[in-house]
């Protein structure tokens, strides 16, 4: 099976740039999801390396050959890039059968004999578990049915690469669940590259080799899902994986000798941050200085270009959300003094005594874990605690940080700088 390798590509409409200058390799059998927010770019990129969009500028390489490239003037059509596409609104053919609806697209083929295609459309039923159903038509299916009968007409032609686009956006929580580990199963014996388009990071963390996270068409990290849920590239990145949220806390102060950050957090109290991995930040200021420069040298050195487009949607730095239980958070000009420290729920310990003190906010049982918001003075910082447990809302309570997998970021540039634990 083949690699895909998309170098520096980019969709524009006018000045408004969908793809901002993309490099991405998907490995070989990997199962990528391309996760971010509405309007993000994720169709579009999908729709290029199928070859139903044509890229402004740029090259993707599907195996060894070039599908496409901007400069060599080469785009190979969407029929002969040997790839396999859901659509969101998978639109099966009523008035065919679920075999023949299978069946229509290798008749088409013409390159399979009337029995090939009859162990085709059988092998890739058993697959999806509809082989009972071949003689029905898809008003007589449930809705999952019909879903698994999308999904085995997208194997039938046994494409290299299998691109899905929302395929269970339809689908109701529990089939949801019930097709997600059906498609994990089926990119295990199936052997083939599958790349899948979602808003959902649920289903992009569940399923995903590797998480693929644009914003603005603007790639943010590309890492296994766990790092990026542990260790988020930046603010944006931490707050749109995760659920509940992330936690963000101000902070500001300065690194004492020993390496430790000394900061106050939480409305004047005293913090101390220490790295799991020792972090010294007069080097990394430095290095986020040159990685800034060199940044603005490749823009600097794009403008020259003949072709070239200012980009109308402009990229912001991550506006990230502190709960408050009155909005009072002015907005302050950042320095190299500020930071955000970030705390998962599940880091954030719910105690009788010691830590903090604060108060039950609210309390949200599901039976598996209880969702706590705790009140310290104006902040609420959100906590999980596994099992049926119940808190009087108003009660008193304290919490504290449990260590390392708390996050450090730079306010200035919304950048990871390490984990570490937080003691306050
Ligand atoms: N033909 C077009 N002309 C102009 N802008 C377009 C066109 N097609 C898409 N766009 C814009 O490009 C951006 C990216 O669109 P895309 O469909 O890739 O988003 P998406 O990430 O798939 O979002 P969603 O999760 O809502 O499906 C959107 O802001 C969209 O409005
Ligand atoms: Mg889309």
């Amino acid at each position: 099976m083949p690699k895909i390798t998309l170098t520096d590509i980019t969709k524009r409409w006018g000045d408004f740039y969908a793809v901002d200058h993309l490099d991405l390799v998907i490995e070989d059998c990997s199962f990528v999801t391309l996760l971010g927010p509405s309007g993000c770019g994720k169709t579009t990129t999908l729709r290029m390396i199928a070859g139903l969009e044509t890229p402004t500028s740029g090259r993707i390489e599907i195996g060894d050959t070039v599908v496409f490239d901007s400069e060599r003037g080469i785009n190979v059509p969407a029929n002969k890039r040997h790839v396999g596409f859901l659509f969101q609104n998978y639109a099966l053919w009523p008035n065919m059968t679920v075999y023949q609806n299978i069946s229509f697209g290798l008749k088409n083929l013409k390159k399979y004999t009337k029995q090939e295609i009859d162990e085709i459309v059988q092998r890739v039923a058993k697959v999806v578990k509809i082989e009972m159903f071949l003689d029905r038509y898809p008003s007589e299916l449930s809705g999952g049915q019909q879903q698994r009968v999308a999904i085995a007409r997208t194997l039938a032609p046994e494409p290299e690469v299998i691109f899905m686009d929302e395929p269970l956006s339809n689908l109701d929580a529990k089939l949801r669940l019930e097709m997600r580990s059906e498609l994990q199963r089926l990119h295990l014996t199936t052997g083939r590259t599958f790349v899948y388009v979602t808003h959902d990071q649920m289903e992009a963390m569940t399923l995903a080799t590797k998480i693929c996270l644009i914003e603005n068409g603007v790639l943010q990290q590309y890492d296994p899902p766990l790092t990026v849920y542990e260790k988020p590239n930046n603010l944006f990145v931490a707050d749109f994986v995760g659920s509940p949220s992330i936690n963000f806390v101000d902070a500001e102060g300065k690194q004492a000798e020993d390496g430790t950050m000394e900061l106050k957090v939480l409305g004047g109290k005293n913090a101390k941050f220490r790295f799991t991995e020792p972090v010294k930040m007069t080097e990394w200021r430095q290095a986020e200085t040159r990685a800034d420069e060199e940044l603005a040298a490749v823009r600097a050195e794009r403008a020259k270009h003949k072709d070239h487009v200012e980009k109308g949607n402009k990229d912001k730095v991550f506006d990230y959300p502190v709960a408050l239980v009155e909005d009072t958070r002015e907005k302050t000009e950042p320095t190299s003094e500020n930071y955000v420290i970030g705390v998962r729920p599940e880091m954030l310990e719910i105690c009788e005594e010691g830590g903090i003190e604060g108060e039950v906010y609210s309390a949200m049982p599901t039976g598996m874990e209880t969702t706590v918001r705790v009140r310290i003075g104006n902040f609420l910082l959100t906590g999980v605690v596994f099992g049926g447990v119940t808190y009087e809302i108003g009660s008193k309570i304290h919490v504290r940080f449990r260590d390392n997998g708390i996050m450090l970021f730079s306010r200035l540039s919304g950048k990871l700088i390490g984990t570490g634990g937080l003691e306050v």
